[in-house]
């Protein structure tokens, strides 16, 4: 972060701790219309997502490190389709439906390896690391055949740093200008310069809109994480930005009356570097939204993201993916230990409350959910749906209005 993007950060601290300490709404900012619960529990909402959220989006399947060699793949299969991930002979990473173009069975099956074609095992059909059909058993049995008309089924695949991305909307705008705004802020962390150093699944029994929401706000820091993170961040001087195409930030600053914070929950907070791009992340707790599915906290060191993909409409397998510069030495396994289950603990606490809500929801206790001024990225995540989905193809009673866009920074 330069230093004028720093320093009026610290003055937007400042103008959110004395509003509330006047305890006054900030002028001109609109009420938020409340929520309908639907949303999150209607079968046709949840089909309309996997229509136009999950079948167009960008999303995270993996890191460049985990695919080292040519002919290295791995299978993903989170949002409803079977991908092939691989890297070719030209070092390129590219990305196909695992269906074999003969009769549609499975390429590859496990899960990652290493391999030099692509070989369909019912009945041998063979493609090169690019997709490319090069060889057809008793090829003469089909006549006509355009084996170059043929190749495996390409979905796009591109590169944030090195994480890799898919998405089947070949008309998808590319990813980085799918980033935009959020990827020139998000440039000092380096995501072309880390690597993964633990992933930790977890399955909860809630929409996948109910626990990301519960990393979108910091309104819950106090009653929620009441020793873990509440004694180190002050949630009253929280600063929002929210970027175009449904992606966010929120900068959480550390308790002012504390003279050093712990590193209980501020991430670099223990480090010796004095590198002044990273002074927010020794201080503060910054964490991204990157529409549809990805939360992550930044840090100049090791850092989480998290990504939600939903099982069903009221299931959510959860990844935390933490990362660290390539470049950094491997860490004390004793501190590592310590970090990975900081943030197990912490996500625990959010995790706690979730069974609960999606209850009240189903069981038609609560119909519609109130937002207040420092919940209103979880206005714009709806707002971003209802834009992707067209508010035509939604049921009456299931729109939002756009309260939003003037407070959108470009
Ligand atoms: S289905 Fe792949 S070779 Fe027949
Ligand atoms: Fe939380």
């Amino acid at each position: 972060m330069k230093p004028d993007e720093i320093a009026d950060l610290k003055r937007r601290f400042d103008i959110e701790f004395s509003r509330s300490e006047t305890g006054e709404y900030p002028a001109a900012f609109p009420a938020l219309p409340p929520v309908p619960v639907g949303r999150y529990t209607d079968p046709r909402f949840y089909e309309l997502e996997q229509q136009h959220i999950w079948s167009k989006s960008w999303l995270i399947v993996g890191h460049a490190g985990e695919l080292p060699e040519p002919g290295c793949w791995k299978l993903w299969n989170r949002a409803g389709f079977p991908a092939l991930i691989v890297r070719g002979k030209d070092m390129k990473i590219r990305a196909f439906y695992n269906s074999c173009r003969h009769r549609g069975a499975s390429l590859i099956r496990g899960t990652s390896g290493t391999t030099k074609v692509l070989d369909c095992k019912f009945h041998g059909w063979t493609y090169d690391l690019a997709g490319q059909l090069i060889f057809v058993p008793a090829e003469h049995e089909f006549p006509g055949l355009d084996k170059a008309a043929n190749g495996l089924v390409p979905l796009r695949c591109e590169m944030w740093g090195n994480l890799i991305f898919v998405n089947r909307d070949m008309d998808a705008l590319p990813l980085m200008q799918h980033l935009g705004k959020a990827a020139e802020q998000l440039v000092d962390f380096d995501f072309d310069k880390r690597r993964i150093c633990a992933i930790l699944p977890y399955d909860l029994p809630c929409n996948w809109k109910i626990i990301m929401d519960a990393f979108q706000e910091s309104y819950h820091l106090d009653a929620t994480h009441v020793r873990s993170v509440a004694p180190f961040l002050d949630y009253r001087g929280s600063v929002i930005e929210m970027w175009p195409n449904g992606h966010s930030a929120l900068t959480v600053p550390g308790r002012r009356e504390l003279s050093k914070l712990g590193d209980q929950f501020v991430l670099d907070a223990g480090s010796k570097s004095d590198d002044p791009r990273h002074e927010l992340t020794r201080t503060a707790n910054i964490s991204f939204t990157i529409f549809p599915n990805i939360i992550g906290t930044c840090a100049e060191f090791q850092f989480p993201m998290l990504a939600f993909w939903p099982t069903g409409i009221g299931t959510t397998h959860v990844e935390i993916i933490i990362t660290e510069p390539q470049d950094c030495p491997d860490m004390d396994p004793a501190i590592a230990k310590t970090t990975i289950e900081r943030f197990a603990a912490v996500m625990q606490e959010d995790m706690s409350n979730v069974a609960a809500v999606q209850e009240s929801f189903d069981c038609g206790a609560v119909r519609e959910i109130q937002l207040g001024y420092l919940e209103r990225r979880i206005y714009q995540f709806h707002e971003e749906l209802e834009r992707r989905i067209g508010s035509q193809n939604i049921p009456p009673e299931l729109q939002i209005r756009p309260m939003l866009g003037a407070y959108i920074e470009h």
